[in-house]
Order: C-alpha cells, then sequence, then structure tokens
C-alpha cells in the first residue's frame, strides 16, 4: 500500500520521505502502536506482582506527568525532521556542533526497539496458539486447574511456542517489508472500538461474575507501604513502554505525519486512550482472578489463565475467546510493526537495498533471538544472565534500562537540543501549554528518570 503515502518535499527532511494521507492515519497508527501486548498482558501482571493499587497509581501518574511531554516531544522531533531516529538525533548532533559521541543517543532507540520485539513477538505467538485453543473448544467448561494446566504445557511446548513466534514475526515482516503500515492503521479504525467493545463486554462478566468489589479496591485502594525502588522504575519503564516511547515507534511514525495534524491533541489522546484500555484490563482480570482464587502475582501466565477461565464458562464462551484472542493477536501486531519500522526505515536510508531484503535479515535475527527466549521457559531455563533467564533478562534490559534512557534521549533532545523555534512550530499549542511542555521535557522529566533509574538499579536509595 506504498501508493497511500506520497514522497514529500517537506522542509528540513529528505526529499524521498513518504507521508501518510487520510485523516486519522497518525491518530490510529500511533494507537495501533501504543495499545497492544503492555495493556492487555503486561499491565495486570505486573500490577499484580507489584502488590497492586501504589503501583498503578505511581503509573497513572507517569504516564500524564512524563508520558503526554514525551509523546509530543517524539511526534516532534520525527515530523520535523522527516528521517529516521537515529538520522533525526545525528542532524540535530550536526546543527549544534555536539560531539560525535552523542549521536550513541540515537542508536538506543534503534537497539531498544529490536530488543523489545524478540520477545514481544513470543508473548504475541502465544495468543495466537490461544485462538487455535479456543477454535479447538480447549476452555470450555474448564476450571483453574485446567486453564493452568493449559498454560504450563504451552510453556513447556518448546515448538509449539516456537511456531506461534515464527508466524507472528513473519505476519509483522509482510507488513513492513512492503511498507504497508499505513494501510494496517487504517483496520485500527475499526479493530479498536471492536477491542473496546470486547473489553466492556469482559467487564460486565467480571462485575457480575467475579468479585468486582475487591478487583477494584486492590487496584484503587493503595497502600504505599509495598512501594519499593523497583517497583518505581518497573512503573516507569511500563510507562513508556504502554506508550511506545523512547524506541524511535512514535519518532518514525511522526516522521510520516501530515503538517496540518495537530500534535498535542493526537498525542494526548493517544496516551489517554491507551491508559484507560491498560485500566480496564486490569478491571476486566482480577475480579475473576479474586472469585477463582488464582494468584494475582501469577506472572506472564495471569491472562492466558484467568481470561479463559471467566469466558469459558459462559454461554458461547468459545467464541468470546476466539474474538479476544483474534484482538490481541491484532493489536500485538500493530504493535510490533512500530518496533521494526524504526530500524528498516534506518538501513533503508544508509543502503541501496530493497525494503524487503532489508526487512528480511532484520526481521530474521530478531526473530532468531526471539527463539532463544522462548526456549528460556522451558529447553534452556538453566541458562541465566546476571541472575535471569533470556526471556527476563531481555525484558530487564530493555523494560528498565533502554526505555528510560530513550524517554531520557527524547526529553533532552526535543526539550534542550532541537532548535526551539522548530519545535515550537510543531507543537500547535497556547504559549502558556507550551511552557508547561517545556518544563516537564526540560527539568522534570530528566530528573524523574535519573533518580528513578537509579533507585531501581539499586545505586541510590530512597
Ligand atoms: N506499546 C506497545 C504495547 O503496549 C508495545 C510497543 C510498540 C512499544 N512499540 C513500542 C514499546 C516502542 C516500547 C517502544 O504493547
Amino acid at each position: 500500500m506504498r501508493e497511500e503515502m506520497t514522497k514529500s518535499a517537506a522542509p528540513g527532511g529528505g526529499s524521498d520521505h513518504p507521508v501518510w494521507h487520510g485523516r486519522w492515519t497518525l491518530l490510529m497508527a500511533a494507537t495501533g502502536s501504543a495499545v497492544g501486548l503492555g495493556n492487555i498482558w503486561k499491565f495486570p501482571y505486573i500490577t499484580g506482582e507489584n502488590g497492586g493499587a501504589a503501583f498503578v497509581l505511581i503509573y497513572i501518574v507517569f504516564v500524564l506527568v512524563l508520558g503526554v511531554p514525551l509523546m509530543l516531544g517524539e511526534l516532534g522531533l520525527g515530523r520535523s525532521s522527516r528521517k529516521s531516529p537515529l538520522s533525526t538525533i545525528m542532524d540535530i548532533n550536526r546543527e549544534r556542533g555536539l560531539p560525535k559521541g552523542l549521536d550513541l543517543a540515537g542508536w538506543i532507540p534503534q537497539i531498544g526497539s529490536i530488543s523489545i520485539l524478540t520477545f514481544y513477538s513470543v508473548i504475541a505467538g502465544w495468543s495466537l496458539l490461544y485462538i487455535l485453543y479456543s477454535l479447538m473448544g480447549v476452555f470450555s467448561g474448564i476450571d483453574a486447574a485446567g486453564s493452568e494446566e493449559v498454560f504450563t504445557g504451552l510453556l513447556g511446548s518448546a515448538g509449539v511456542m516456537i511456531l506461534g513466534h515464527t508466524v507472528f514475526m513473519a505476519l509483522t515482516a509482510f507488513i513492513i517489508a512492503r511498507g504497508a503500515v499505513a494501510g494496517i492503521a487504517r483496520s485500527i479504525g475499526w479493530l479498536m472500538p471492536l477491542l473496546l467493545t470486547m473489553v466492556v463486554i469482559m467487564l460486565g462478566y467480571s462485575m457480575f461474575s467475579g468479585e468486582f468489589a475487591r478487583g477494584v479496591a486492590y487496584l484503587f485502594t493503595p497502600d504505599f507501604s509495598k512501594v519499593t525502588p523497583a517497583a518505581i522504575s518497573e512503573a516507569l519503564g511500563h510507562a513508556f513502554f504502554s506508550l511506545s516511547l523512547g524506541m524511535g515507534a512514535i519518532m518514525v511514525y511522526g516522521s510520516y505525519m501530515q503538517n496540518q495534524e495537530n500534535i498535542p491533541v493526537t498525542g494526548t489522546t493517544v496516551s489517554l486512550l491507551d491508559m484507560v484500555l491498560a485500566l480496564g484490563m486490569g478491571l476486566v482480570v482480577f475480579p475473576v482472578v479474586f472469585a477463582y482464587g488464582l494468584e494475582p502475582s501469577a506472572g506472564p501466565g495471569l491472562i492466558f489463565q484467568s481470561v479463559p477461565l471467566a469466558m469459558g464458562n459462559l454461554p458461547l464462551g468459545d467464541i468470546f475467546n476466539v474474538v479476544f484472542f483474534s484482538l490481541v493477536a491484532f493489536a500485538a501486531l500493530s504493535s510490533s510493526i512500530s518496533l521494526l519500522e524504526p530500524t528498516v526505515a534506518m538501513i533503508e536510508e544508509r543502503v541501496q537495498t530493497s525494503r524487503p531484503v532489508i526487512t528480511v535479515i532484520v526481521a530474521g535475527g530478531t526473530w532468531l533471538v526471539g527463539i532463544a527466549a522462548a526456549l528460556s521457559f522451558n529447553h534452556w531455563d538453566e541458562i541465566k544472565i546476571f541472575g535471569a533467564g533470556i526471556f527476563d533478562a531481555l525484558d530487564f534490559v530493555s523494560g528498565q534500562i533502554l526505555l528510560p534512557l530513550g524517554g531520557l534521549v527524547v526529553a533532552v533532545w526535543s526539550g534542550w537540543y532541537m532548535n526551539r523555534s522548530a519545535i515550537r512550530e510543531q507543537l500547535v499549542m497556547s504559549d502558556a501549554l507550551f511552557s508547561i511542555w517545556e518544563i516537564a521535557v526540560r527539568y522534570v522529566t530528566p530528573l524523574l528518570i535519573v533518580l528513578v533509574m537509579l533507585g531501581g538499579l539499586g545505586i541510590i536509595s530512597f
């Protein structure tokens, strides 16, 4: 669907850089990127691992105080340069006469997005497999023990898991190879409302058949004694992960955004929608968890165990499960393409090779590392990197080191290094709001990121 883009002659940018046409395309692409496994799979399980409401509250504060301003900054950086994330940073460095060493900052999003994609694809593969299981009727009338058995069975079957991962990665690569992100984004226009409807239906189930009051209390009555520096760091990493920030995804999408689209409105809408969906999923999952006596801290299997259990006991439950996991897979796909695009775009700028070839090489490498992540749940569970399995290590390094660093890069480069009148031009809003944005990205965000990272790594304690 390359024809849906035109090559732009945008000021300051590469003259053959594509721009997406059609109102809402950017809004939908960015929503597609943001809403994904982070909201549906990761948010509920890390909330459970970190004891509930206090963690949720910290995450909400991070989204509002750091996430929204960074989203605007990252879109602005991308649209003003109309290049890949690495080139965006490098161009600013040259313009400013900054040392070459600072170009390293531009590599963080490029490396980070690929390292997230390695394990992201494995989990997305689970959702593909769960569509199959639902079609096979595995979940009809299932009980808690049965549901746990299905999930642990999957964790133990390396071949099945690798199959799911392979199919998912192939789908991602296919879309990127064809340069069809804008085409996919348009399906978001009707799939996102469908996902919202599904969450509302499941909410109905949780309200009437789950322990809803307990779920609400768990999510919204904070007990700050449970807050550790590690939990704060995880909440920060997750706020960035869920909003797709700091890894060049939003920047590269911003580079395809038409000039007349409004960055502050679009960016804020995407951020709020993403957060509401995560909270909605929390409200679906925890009442079921409590009603069936599951452990909130069950870990990465939390939604894979709780949702089929709840749906499996409803009339037409198999259909609900098929629809739910199909929507999860689609949400994951519209996110994974935004993890592959930045690197493919970056290489495309530099090497005279066709996009499909570049895509196959990058996706192939990512797929191989993903296999190691899948094997770390079974055959390779003895292999430890700094005490963590391969999957956990990839998750930790990207989530709690590369993501915050990427956020820092966006804050510093959009707030300090980028030409002030260029960013002012991108962010169409009142002077007062712009000043607030500037204070947020220049001072508040860098300071908080550094403090939280040092705390999370145990370098300082508070
Ligand atoms: N935000 C997506 C999710 O919540 C994942 C994702 C897509 C992402 N692109 C990203 C995370 C870029 C970090 C950076 O599932």
